[in-house]
């Protein structure tokens, strides 16, 4: 069973925002099956990376999408602050799997799911209906 098994409640209602979500969902699916089945560290290190990269990739396009359809300017602070502090997490935690002082274990992804699914849950839902309105969907 996957790890995190996507559901429609996860929809923002935009098409490619809902395309890269899943695409984050199957990375971290990855990730987790790659611990479960043991995989040496380096490994494990080297599939958290690409997750990493996919993060940011994901926060710049969502970004751009907001800024293009004129989302709210304090409404877009705040996401991209919330982008900001996200990223900034995750990227200590995979700087410190990759200096040795964390591993990449279950329980560490346990709480990049949980940060990532609660920011698309409250936060990326909350862009669904406004680009909806701009004819974005
Ligand atoms: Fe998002
Ligand atoms: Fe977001």
């Amino acid at each position: 069973m996957p790890f995190i098994i996507w559901n429609k409640e996860y929809s923002v209602g935009i098409k490619s925002m809902d395309e890269q979500h899943y695409k984050l969902v199957d990375l971290a699916n990855n990730l987790y099956e790659a611990i479960k089945s043991g995989r040496k560290n380096e490994a494990l290190i080297e599939t958290f990376k690409g997750l990493v990269e996919y993060v940011q990739v994901h926060f710049n396009a969502e970004e751009k999408l907001m800024e293009d359809n004129d989302y709210p300017f304090n409404q877009l602070l705040k996401h991209k602050q919330e982008h900001r502090d996200l990223i900034k997490k995750i990227k200590e935690l995979f700087e410190k799997a990759k200096a040795g002082s964390a591993t990449v274990n279950l329980e560490m992804l346990n709480f990049l799911r949980d940060w990532i699914m609660i920011h698309i849950a409250e936060s990326d839902k909350k862009y669904g209906p406004f680009l909806n309105s701009k004819g974005v969907s």
